[in-house]
């Protein structure tokens, strides 16, 4: 069974999708633990009720980004994982802690990369005049919110769409992509081929999600 850790810094409804559908389709992986830097991240709470095994590793607790990115690589090697999933993880984290989990680091953002890096994605997609929104899984790299692209989902913006209704219907698709892309990994079914990424069995690595 592959091991996953899930980072997180807020409610986690990423989270709860992958721990839901790793379940009831029966993958060859578990979430073991869930992590955070904040300990009220409601996520957490949440985890804890599945029985998943959860911790906080406070950042103002490190003097340095060197010092808390050792000591979250600490607090998630215990848990001996093969995939750690960023899913909603607002903190930025160090070269080292990047190259430590190379290949095994995964984040969702929820922009079609490399569009819209950083904060804001969805006001900046509206005032950049954008017809299509969306989500992007990807492998990390030292750079923010860039790396190799597992999947994305396209959202069709709507007239009269604000942040927040796009926000809804992006997240909903997040929650199809994300699991779909983690049982991927799990399953070995994805190579990296320099900055692309392969999906072994030619499944397609996007979602047009025109319902929700
Ligand atoms: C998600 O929309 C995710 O894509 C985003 O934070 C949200 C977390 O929601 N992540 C980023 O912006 C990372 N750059 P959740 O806690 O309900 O899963």
């Amino acid at each position: 069974m592959q091991r996953i850790v899930v980072l997180i810094s807020g409610r986690g409804s990423n989270l709860e999708a992958i721990v839901r559908q790793s379940v009831a389709q029966d993958w060859p992986g578990r979430v073991v633990a869930v992590l955070s830097h904040k300990a009220d991240a409601g996520g957490l709470a949440w985890a804890a009720g599945q029985g998943i095994a959860t911790a906080a590793v406070d950042h103002r607790a490190h003097a340095t980004r060197e010092a808390f990115d050792t000591a979250l690589a600490d607090a998630i090697d215990a848990h001996r994982p093969d995939w750690v999933v960023l899913a909603g993880f607002m903190r930025i984290l160090g070269d080292g802690f990047v190259q430590r989990y190379a290949g095994r680091l995964l984040n969702i953002h929820p922009s079609l990369l490399p569009a819209f890096p950083g904060l804001h994605t969805h006001r900046r997609a509206l005032e950049a005049g954008c017809a299509v929104a969306g989500a992007t899984v990807h492998f990390v790299t030292p750079a923010l919110d860039h790396g190799p692209i597992v999947a994305q989902a396209a959202v069709p913006v709507r007239a009269g769409d604000t942040p927040e209704t796009l926000a809804v219907r992006v997240l909903a698709a997040e929650h199809r992509l994300y699991p779909m892309a983690l049982r991927w990994a799990v399953r070995g079914r994805l190579r990296l081929d320099g900055q692309r990424v392969l999906q072994l069995d030619g499944e397609p690595q996007h979602l047009f999600c025109e319902e929700t």
